[in-house]
């Protein structure tokens, strides 16, 4: 695996390359989750970039920032052993050069859930993609439905601007118990851990309710807060059940629609989501 910290270097690691050239943009703290792209990229395309960033500028919060992991020696040992073959990890002076002022503004549907309740998040995310994008110029770009506003927010970006890019949205990677995989979840307590199963308890309730004919979108909402309600140490962000492109909040269910919620737990906030009807 070549490892790149320029722009230059990745751009010289690049050229000439077997194609299709696969990039999986991280930011490091590798799990699970983070495979299952890699592992999809290196099924799929003859040569896998994959790149670790800790953006600044997506985290509103500055102690969250700090406290994001960084286990830098154990991601490298992973992504050898997964055969990519190029990473680049690039400083945040070469990402946002003195006077940085080229930013993406994502438009409507990076503006409702997460872009509600962290203000400037897809503006760092588009801006911070797009930059990898044009430093790698890959074919395809893997990215995971844990996020599922973020493959909206980046699928309509490339669709406006033109980029020649495949996003491949990859299917949420979790734990026995259901928990999304999060590097994130590395920060919570025993306590706190055993707590975070009630996320996907109340997507699956939701999921369960619609299968069974509910298509009333408050119902839904109602069965999702009452099994949240059920752990006291869950702080509820949002509960949303919206249209699956749109992200537009429903009142009622004529098709498939996503079902997503963001909680506190203790310090940390983990978001998760689910497809009803889908
Ligand atoms: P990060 O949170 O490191 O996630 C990198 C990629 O892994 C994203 O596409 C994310 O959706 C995917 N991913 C994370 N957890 C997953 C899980 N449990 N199952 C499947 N995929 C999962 O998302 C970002 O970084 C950043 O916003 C980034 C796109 C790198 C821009 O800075």
């Amino acid at each position: 695996m070549i490892v790149c910290t320029t722009i230059a270097e990745a751009r010289d690691a690049l050229r000439g390359v077997e194609r299709p050239l696969g990039a999986v943009l991280t930011m490091g703290a590798l799990h699970a989750g983070h495979l299952a792209l890699i592992r999809r990229a290196r099924a799929e395309c003859k040569t896998v970039v994959a790149t670790i960033y800790v953006n600044p500028t997506q985290f509103g919060d500055a102690s969250d920032l700090d406290t994001y992991p960084r286990p830098m020696q154990d991601d490298l040992r992973v992504l050898r052993r997964e055969g990519v073959d190029v990473l680049l990890v690039p400083s945040d002076a070469e990402i946002y050069p003195e006077g940085f002022s080229a930013w993406i503004e994502p438009g409507e549907i990076g503006e409702r859930l997460e872009g509600e309740h962290r203000p400037g998040h897809f503006r760092g995310v588009c801006t911070v993609v797009l930059k990898l994008f044009n430093i790698l110029s890959p074919d395809r770009s893997y990215f995971g439905q844990k996020d599922a506003q973020q493959v909206l927010v980046i699928r309509r970006m490339v669709d406006h601007l033109a980029l020649p890019i495949d996003i491949v949205p990859v299917p949420t990677v979790r734990e026995r118990d259901g928990l999304a995989m999060s590097s994130r979840n590395g920060n919570l307590t025993t306590q706190e851990r055993r707590a975070a199963r009630v996320l996907h308890r109340a997507l699956t309730a939701a999921r369960d309710l619609a299968a069974e004919g509910e298509r009333n979108a408050n119902t839904l909402r109602a069965a999702i807060h009452a099994t949240l309600a059920e752990e006291p140490l869950v702080t509820i962000d949002y509960i949303s059940i919206a249209h699956p492109q749109t992200l537009k909040e429903l009142t009622t269910l004529s098709g498939p629609a996503l079902a997503s919620l963001a909680v506190r737990i203790g310090q940390t906030r983990l978001i998760d989501n689910i497809t009803l009807l889908g």
